[in-house]
């Protein structure tokens, strides 16, 4: 368990240094047989040491120490559904954000794995932390391996901490990229 919580710090801090979290905000998860090891809450993710890290069952009962994440029901209800999942980023990556606070959907680019939807599935704004967004969240990503939080941020699960956090880069890269296109389109040739 010692090496499986300190790949998460080490995924935490690679996301912050990415820049795809700032601040206090974003949590990261994994899962081991029926226990779960998630980031705390009201933490940078850039200064956790392993002792932060909290251990809950299924039933979100803490098993250590501190305070899990005020979205450790939107992970749990995630694992719940999804037996193939275990490992959850959830970020508030800037361009990906940025679109999700607008009216434009973000297209699924290659580069990732199967593109099971042309468009990266989302759910309506509901309050972060509340019991409406985990059950929410865990209805609206289905099958799929990344789901956008209206107006909050973004959510990318996968078999390990690796494959969930490449993915969170992949999305911010492919938000990058449809920005920079939709402001092309936007200018008018130079002279
Ligand atoms: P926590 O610090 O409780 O994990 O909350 C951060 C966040 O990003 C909420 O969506």
């Amino acid at each position: 368990m010692k090496k499986n919580v300190a790949e998460i710090i080490d995924v935490c801090n690679e996301i912050y240094n990415k820049g795809l979290v700032s601040g206090k905000a974003g949590n990261v998860s994994a899962r081991f047989g029926d226990v779960v090891a998630i980031t705390p809450t009201l933490k940078s993710l850039s200064q956790l040491n392993e002792e932060d890290i909290v251990l809950v069952n299924m039933e979100g009962n803490v098993l250590t120490k501190g305070k899990p994440s005020s979205e450790v029901n939107m992970h749990l209800g995630i694992y719940k559904k999804r037996s193939d999942v275990n490992a959850i980023v959830h970020t508030h990556s800037p361009y990906a954000t940025g679109f999700a606070f607008s009216d434009k959907k973000l297209k699924r680019l290659e580069g990732f794995g199967e593109i099971k939807n042309p468009y990266l599935p989302f759910i309506e704004y509901e309050k972060p932390g509340t019991d409406e967004l985990a059950k929410s969240a865990a209805e609206g990503i289905g099958d799929d391996d990344v789901l956008i939080l209206k107006n909050h941020g973004v959510i990318c699960v996968g078999d390990d901490l690796k494959e969930a956090m490449l993915l969170a880069v992949f999305v911010e890269e492919s938000a990058k990229t449809q920005f920079n296109t939709l402001m092309l389109n936007s200018v008018e040739e130079l002279d």
